[in-house]
C-alpha cells in the first residue's frame, strides 16, 4: 500500500480525515472519476485520491503545491532500476564541487560551537549580531557586495548569486550552517536539471525533499512560516535555548536524504495533472475538458497561505523577494511584498469567491465537494470568513442539490474510533453539491 507524504507541515492539512474524502468521492460513482483538488496545499488529499485510482488534477496558487504534487503523483516519471541511487550520486557529487559560501565561513564555525556546547543562548544571540542582507550591522565589505548584487536580482532568480536562504533567512528562520546547504541544494538542483543529469520529475522530488528538510529545521511556532520565535525583552528564555539547539541539530542533508527515499518510494500509477494557478486564472487554463467532481478546501481563516508559507515558496521558485518594510522596519516575518492574497481570507469577498468556484463547478459539469471547518464554538465563530449557513445558502442557489455532513458523524460510519477527526476541537463538514 502507498504512503501519503505530507511534505511540509501544513495548516489545515486534511491528512487525519483522508479516508473518509475518499469515500465521500467513491459513493459517487462505480467508475473511476476525473477529479480537481483545485487548492491542493501539501497535496495529501491529491495523493489519496490518486491511489485509490481516480485520475487527479492537482492545483494550488502557490508554487510548492505544484513541486509536490509532480513528486508524489509521479508526473513524468520514469521507472529506471536504481533511480534514487543515480539521482543521489548525481546531486551529491555536483553539491560538493559547489564552493558557494566561504562568506559565511566564521559565523558558521561560531554557530557549529555554540552547538557542541549546547550554549542555546548564544545562538539565541547569534538572532541579533549575525549578519542579514536586510540589518544594518554589516562589516564584511566583500559580504554586502554580494548582498547588493542580490538586491538587484529583485524578483529574478539568484542562481548567478546562491546565497539567498543564507542572506534572508540564515540566523532567524535557519542556522547559517543550514540556511548554507539549504542554497547549495537549491543550487545543485536546478543545475542537474538545466543539464539534464536529473529528470524534470526527479527535479520535483528533489524540491519537495528539500522543503520537507526545511520545514523540520524551521526555529518557528508551529513549523509554518508566518515569523521565527522572538526572544528580545525576554527574561526566561530557557524554552527558547531548548527549542533553537533541537531546531540547530537537524541536518539538512540527512533529511533530505531520508524524505527522497519516501518520495521515491511511492508507486505511482496513472495520468495525472499539477498545476499552478489561482482558482481566478483557472478556468482559462483548463482548456475545454470537464471533470466528474472539483474537491475544494480553500482557506476559511485571515491567515493567508502566501504569508505562513513564504519561505518555502521562496526556496522553490529561488526568486529573490522584496521585502516589505514598515516604518523603515522590514516586517517580523521578513516577508515579500508581492504576496498573493486569497479572497478566501476575506470576510468582504469570500462570498464572491465562493459564487465563482461554484460557476466553475457548473462550467466544467462536475459535483463540488467542498471541506469546510468550523471552530468548536459552532461553525459561526468569528474566525471563518464565512458561516456555513452563507455558504450553503450561496451554494444553494447554483446547485439542484446540496448536502451538508458532519466528518465526525460520517467518520463513526466507517471506523469504530471516531477521535482521530475531532481530537482538535474543529469541526469538520463536507458539503457535496450535486449537479443533478
Ligand atoms: C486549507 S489549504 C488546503 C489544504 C490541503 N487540502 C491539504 O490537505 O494540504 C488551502 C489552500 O488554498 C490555496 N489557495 C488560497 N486561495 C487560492 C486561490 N484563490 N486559488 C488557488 N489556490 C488558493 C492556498 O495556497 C492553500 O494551499
Amino acid at each position: 500500500m502507498n504512503k501519503v507524504i505530507r511534505p511540509i507541515h501544513y495548516l489545515g492539512s486534511k491528512l487525519r480525515v483522508l479516508e473518509v474524502i475518499v469515500k465521500q468521492i467513491d459513493k459517487i460513482s462505480e467508475k473511476k472519476l476525473k477529479v480537481l483538488d483545485l487548492f491542493s496545499g501539501s497535496t495529501v488529499v491529491s495523493q489519496a485520491l490518486a491511489d485509490s485510482g481516480h485520475q487527479v488534477t492537482s492545483n494550488d496558487v502557490m508554487g510548492y503545491s505544484q513541486s509536490f504534487a509532480i513528486a508524489t503523483l509521479g508526473i513524468g516519471r520514469c521507472l529506471e532500476n536504481d533511480i534514487l541511487e543515480k539521482v543521489r550520486a548525481t546531486l551529491f557529487t555536483e553539491y560538493k564541487n559547489n564552493k558557494l559560501h566561504s562568506f559565511f565561513n566564521d559565523i558558521i564555525e561560531l554557530e557549529s560551537s555554540c552547538i557542541a556546547n549546547q550554549n542555546g543562548l548564544e545562538l539565541l544571540n547569534l538572532i541579533e549580531s549575525g549578519p542579514k542582507i536586510w540589518s544594518k550591522q554589516v562589516r564584511n565589505q566583500s559580504l554586502l557586495t554580494a548582498y547588493k548584487n542580490l538586491k538587484t536580482l529583485e524578483g529574478f532568480t539568484a542562481f548567478e548569486t546562491p546565497i539567498l536562504v543564507t542572506s534572508f533567512y540564515g540566523g532567524t528562520y535557519f542556522g547559517y550552517k543550514q540556511a548554507t546547504e539549504i542554497d547549495n541544494l537549491r543550487f545543485t538542483i536546478e543545475k542537474c536539471a538545466n543539464a539534464g543529469t536529473i529528470s524534470p520529475w526527479a527535479k520535483s522530488a528533489a524540491l519537495t525533499a528539500l522543503l520537507s528538510a526545511a520545514s523540520l529545521a524551521a526555529f518557528t511556532p508551529g513549523k509554518h512560516f508566518a515569523q521565527y520565535h522572538k526572544v528580545t525583552g525576554k527574561i526566561d528564555t530557557k524554552f527558547h535555548e531548548k527549542r533553537i539547539l533541537a531546531d540547530r541539530k537537524v541536518n539538512i542533508l540527512d533529511e533530505f536524504n531520508k524524505a527522497l527515499k519516501i518520495i521515491f518510494s511511492r508507486k505511482n500509477d496513472g495520468n495525472h495533472v499539477a498545476l499552478n494557478f489561482s482558482m481566478e486564472e483557472l478556468s482559462q487554463n483548463l482548456g475545454e475538458g470537464s471533470f466528474d467532481v472539483i474537491y475544494a478546501d480553500p482557506p476559511y481563516t485571515a491567515q493567508q497561505y502566501s504569508r505562513f508559507y513564504h519561505i518555502p515558496e521562496v526556496i522553490n521558485s529561488y526568486e529573490v523577494p522584496k521585502l516589505q518594510i514598515i516604518k523603515g522596519e522590514v516586517t517580523s516575518g521578513l516577508y515579500g511584498i508581492d504576496r498573493f492574497k486569497s479572497r478566501f481570507s476575506s470576510k468582504k469577498e469570500a462570498p464572491e469567491a465562493f459564487k465563482d468556484l461554484a460557476s466553475l463547478a457548473l462550467s466544467k459539469n462536475a459535483d463540488l465537494l467542498l471541506s469546510y471547518s468550523g471552530n468548536i464554538n459552532g461553525n459561526s465563530g468569528n474566525g471563518r470568513m464565512i458561516t456555513l449557513e452563507e455558504l450553503t445558502s450561496i451554494l444553494e442557489s447554483f446547485f439542484q442539490s446540496v448536502e451538508v455532513i458532519q466528518l465526525d458523524l460520517l467518520y463513526r460510519q466507517f471506523n469504530s474510533n471516531a477521535l482521530a477527526v475531532n481530537d482538535r476541537g474543529d469541526r469538520e463538514y463536507m458539503i457535496h453539491c450535486k449537479i443533478c
